[in-house]
């Protein structure tokens, strides 16, 4: 019985010896440096009344908000697509079916970005919403939005401030002059301008108050305030208390690590947290319990999609501040979930995690070595791979990505190991959030 315990102890010390640390220590090197950089659990999901994000819900999956009436927030995130499509790059107004299925409608376009997933966008850190930051909330607690001075008072979060925009985008939701609804209608939202944001926001405001359901759940989710006093700056505060409530999900292996469970995590997902928050220098951008630093970089992905501003390269915060400097950085994504919510980057271009994390180590040669072939067939002859190109995506790379990181295989596996760790098990079952139906009568997609 000693004789075996010995030759145990003989053994463990071997392991000991040949990884350079306990598990112990690892639990204690990797919990040091999450202390170090102020890395704690997330919030949990806000406690709303029920009938604010019941109303919320009903208007993410309702049709009703889009010019057609053929298209709601779910139909590019939804939650048995882990709140996004599936898709490279979103397909809005005019699309048929869900997911890797949907298809352009005849004379469409491809919205230029990828939809991003929509966990923890309920949290008070987030000042920052879109790739390009476009919306966002400064120091004062100010909304800065497209629409200026005309965004109405009593939006009250930044996720709400972002909710009056997917409505007024013409490939997203709104559509164009001369577009029917599904109905045969006319589509009396696509008439306004494109800067006429107080005309689109109250033409769906009177459309919404033309059903009844909604606007006896507007007075009953907002009893402080007489229906006359709202607009449809209360319906994305109900659409963001939905997302906050059922897209927080705070039961990931690295939340329940957070938590203090040192047993969430398998050793490899350790070692792998360790070359994120260390050598492989992922951190410095994906920082902070959110794992965004929420501030914009270019790391080199390579251009496709139809462009932005009627076909300009799409180069995200550089079109906003027109900042040379700026020119393709996008915003940092958070990264909860990030193994699911795939294909990943802006516009998409990765079809495996896999690359996109080996795009992370080494920009400059994934961007030489890109291959288009990964993307549906209307896509592979967008991508723009010239040289010249090259060049000038390059010449803005984040200086922090200049020299590669060389990781060996084994610790490859880990960083994957660990990234896997971010999904929460409660991603699969978010088909539970989808309502039975909608109070315009029009179809819930499932
Ligand atoms: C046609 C597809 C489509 C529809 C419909 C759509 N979205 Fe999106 N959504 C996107 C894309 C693409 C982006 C990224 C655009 C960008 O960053 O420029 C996005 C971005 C977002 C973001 C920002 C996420 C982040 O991390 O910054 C939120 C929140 C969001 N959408 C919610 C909604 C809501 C709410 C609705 C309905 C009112 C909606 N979306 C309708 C495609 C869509
Ligand atoms: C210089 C800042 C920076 C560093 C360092 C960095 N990232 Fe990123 N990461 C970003 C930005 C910005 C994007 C989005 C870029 C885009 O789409 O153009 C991104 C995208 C990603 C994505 C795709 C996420 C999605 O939802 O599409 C993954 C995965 C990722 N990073 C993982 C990592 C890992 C792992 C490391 C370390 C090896 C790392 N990143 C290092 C800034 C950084």
């Amino acid at each position: 019985m000693i004789c075996k315990r010995l030759i145990l102890l003989a053994l463990a010390l071997v392991v000991v010896i040949a990884t350079g640390s306990s598990p112990a220590d690892l639990d204690g090197t990797l919990r040091a440096a999450l202390a170090g950089r102020g890395i704690t659990e997330l919030e949990p999901a806000p406690t709303i009344s029920l009938a604010k994000v019941e109303l919320g819900r009903s208007l993410f999956f309702d049709p009703i908000l889009s010019g057609n009436r053929d298209v709601s927030c779910a139909t590019c995130h939804h939650p048995t697509l882990h709140t996004s499509d599936g898709l490279p790059l979103s397909i809005g107004v005019g699309g048929s079916g869900l997911g890797r299925d949907r298809q352009l409608g005849e004379g469409r376009s491809f919205i230029p970005r990828n939809a991003p997933a929509l966990f923890h966008l309920g949290d008070q850190s987030l000042s920052s919403m879109f790739w390009d930051g476009r919306v966002s909330r400064n120091a004062a607690g100010t909304f800065i939005t497209p629409a200026g001075e005309v965004l109405p008072a009593g939006i009250d979060s930044i996720l709400a401030a972002q909710a009056m925009f997917p409505v007024t985008s013409r490939d997203e939701m709104r559509g164009f002059p001369g577009d029917t609804d599904l109905t045969g209608r006319a589509n009396e939202i696509a008439v306004f301008s494109d800067y006429d944001f107080e005309g689109i926001w109250n033409a769906l405001w009177e459309r919404l108050m033309n059903v009844d359901a909604y606007r006896e759940r507007f007075e009953v989710a907002f009893p402080e305030l007489t229906i006359e006093k709202m607009g449809f700056e209360y319906a994305a505060n109900a659409i963001a208390a939905f997302e906050a409530t059922a897209f927080t999900l705070t039961d990931s292996p690295w939340d329940r690590y957070l938590n203090g469970r040192d047993e969430a995590l398998t050793e490899g997902a350790k070692r792998g947290a360790l070359l994120f928050y260390g050598k492989a220098g992922c951190a410095n951008c994906h920082m902070g319990s959110l794992m965004t630093d929420q501030t914009h970089h270019n790391v080199g992905v390579p251009p496709l999609g139809p462009g932005k501003l009627g076909g300009l390269i799409d180069s995200g915060r550089g079109l906003l501040t027109m900042n040379e400097g700026d020119r393709f950085a996008f915003r940092t994504p958070p990264l909860r979930n990030v193994a699911v919510t795939g294909p990943w980057m802006h516009n998409g271009a990765y079809q495996r995690l896999e690359d996109a994390v080996a795009h992370m180590l080494d920009p400059e040669t994934a961007l030489h070595r890109y291959d288009p072939q990964q993307l549906p067939a209307g896509l592979q002859p967008t991508v723009r791979l010239e040289e010249a190109m090259i060049d000038t995506v390059l010449a803005t790379l984040d200086p922090l990505l200049w020299t590669p990181v060389e990781l060996s295989e084994p610790e490859f596996d880990d960083l994957m190991s660990f990234l896997a760790a971010l999904t929460s098990p409660s991603t699969v079952d978010l088909v539970r959030a989808i309502p039975d139906e909608v109070p315009s009568r029009l179809t819930v997609e499932r």
